[in-house]
Formats: C-alpha cells, structure tokens, sequence
C-alpha cells in the first residue's frame, strides 16, 4: 500500500467534505450510478466479495478494486455505527451547478419530485429511495432539512446518486406545472400528471405552504376514507408516483432506468 493510497489518510482528508456511505448496499448503490468513490473500507473483504458474488455480480470486480480491509478497531475510528455488513466508503458529492442544469432540463423524461419544508429525516431518505426506483428526475427540498445529511444518506440506501437531489428556494423551483398534493384537491384518480410535472407534498407537521400553494398549478388528492386525517409523506409520494407511471407515465424510461452505461467511476483519491 503507498502512503498516497493508505486508507485511513484519505479517509480523513476527504471525510468532512464527502458523502458516507455506511453499508453493502449503499456502496453498491453507489457504484451502480457512478458515484466517485475515492476510498471505501471493510473489516472483511472476503465476505464483502462474497455478498457481492451473492447479491450483486454486477459490481464484484468495481468492488474488489475499491475495498480495503482494516482492522475492525481502525473500522470503528472511522464510522461510528458501523452498519452490520462492515462496509463503509466516501464519495465525492455531484456538483451542485450539474444537479441544477439536470432539474431545469426540459422537457423532462420523468417528474421532479418537491418536498416542501420536510422535518423527518427518514422521509426524505425513504423518498429519494422512491424517486430512484421510478427513474424521477430529482428530489428538491424546501426550507431547512439538508436533503444530503447523513442520517437522509442512510435513509436512501446511496441512491442519492441515481437522481438529482437539491435543496432550493420555493422562488426557484424547476420549470414545469406544479401538482401539488393535498388531501382538499381533485382525485388523483382522474389526472394525468404529464412526466414534466413538478409534484410537490407539504411537510409533515403543517403541510404545503403559503408559498407552495402559490405556485401550484393542480391542487390533487390520494383517495382516503372519510375520518383519515392524512397518510405519511413517503407513502403519499409512493402513490404518486405509481400513479404517474401505471398512468403511462415514463413509458421509455422504467425498464432501462436500472442500469447506467459506461460502469462504475472508481478512480481512487
Ligand atoms: C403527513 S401529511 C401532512 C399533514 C399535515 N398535518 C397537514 O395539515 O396537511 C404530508 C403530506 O403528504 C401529502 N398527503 C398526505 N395525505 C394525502 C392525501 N390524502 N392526499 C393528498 N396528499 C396527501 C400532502 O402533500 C401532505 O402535505
């Protein structure tokens, strides 16, 4: 190992700037959509290989030219709750200026997602999961929650990579017609929301805001029986969602949204 390459060094040079990604899964999330990851460490690399061979062929050999094993002790120096499959990287955070350039692009081939004002660190994790999975074009935050903190990192499984995620001023949201989600608006049932529509959901404590609601061109609702106040933030933007791409929505995009060409950027620090 040279000193260049000694990982505990890099690891401390980048860590303050870096996005941890805290387990197996995450790391090899990361990979998948070309994260550049200068250092990532595992007490066991054996087993390490051994899940990948397991769960993710795909990004074996990336992975076995990134891992490298340390001592469970310096492992823990490093992160402080080290996840169960002791796996652990950094990577370099997408620049700023290329997430804007992705979530003004249009037309857009998928929604952005809005969430206004979130407080639950949680759901904004479990959301940028979502927006993943259904190949969105990116998640914005309004307000003060910071959509990359690591406890959101951990919430996204290193999927943070897979979609553009901001946080932006109301004033300066994506172009594109804002549907808003509000259990007072028309069912959503009976509204084709187009793939250049921004959604947009309120927080969880007191909903979509003042502001919001100013720029909201379709105010729309999730069915919900009488005496239901409302259902959780990520479980709104699920449906929403699933009713965007049952709906016809993203019909080119889903099944390739998987994969991206090119494999994984593992340039080391
Ligand atoms: C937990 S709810 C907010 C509840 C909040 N106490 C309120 O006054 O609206 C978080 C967000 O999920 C979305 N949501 C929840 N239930 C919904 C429903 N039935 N229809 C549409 N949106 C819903 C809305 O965007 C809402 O602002």
């Amino acid at each position: 190992m040279t000193a260049t390459h000694d990982p505990v060094r890099v690891w401390h040079r980048l860590a303050d700037t870096s996005v941890l990604l805290d387990g197996f899964h995450a790391l090899k999330h990361a990979v998948r959509f070309q994260a550049r990851i200068p250092v990532a460490v595992t007490i066991d690399r054996g087993a390490a290989l051994a899940l990948a061979e397991e769960l993710a062929t795909d990004v074996r050999d990336a992975l076995e030219k990134l891992l490298v094993e340390v001592p469970e002790a310096t492992f823990k120096a490093l992160v402080p709750r080290p996840h169960p499959t002791a796996v652990a990287a950094l990577a370099v955070r997408p620049a700023r200026a290329a997430n804007l350039e992705t979530l003004a692009r249009t037309p857009r081939p998928a929604p952005v997602v809005v969430l206004d004002n979130p407080r639950n660190l949680g759901n904004a994790g479990a959301v940028i999961r979502l927006a993943a999975g259904f190949g969105a074009t990116g998640v914005v935050t309004t307000g003060t929650l910071d959509p990359w903190h690591p406890t959101v990192v951990r919430g996204g499984a290193g999927l943070h990579f897979a979609t553009a995620v901001e946080r932006l001023a109301v004033a300066e949201l994506p172009p594109g017609p804002v549907f808003a989600l509000d259990p007072e608006g028309e069912d959503i049932r009976g509204v084709k929301l187009p793939d250049e529509a921004v959604l947009a959901f309120g927080s969880e404590r007191s909903g979509l805001s003042a502001e919001l609601r100013d720029r909201t061109d379709h105010l729309v609702s999730l069915p919900m029986r009488p005496q239901v106040s409302s259902y959780n933030l990520a479980t709104s933007v699920a449906m929403t969602l699933f009713h965007w791409s049952a709906t016809g929505g993203g019909a080119a995009s889903a099944e390739g949204s998987g994969t991206v060409p090119g494999g994984p950027d593992i340039r080391p620090a």
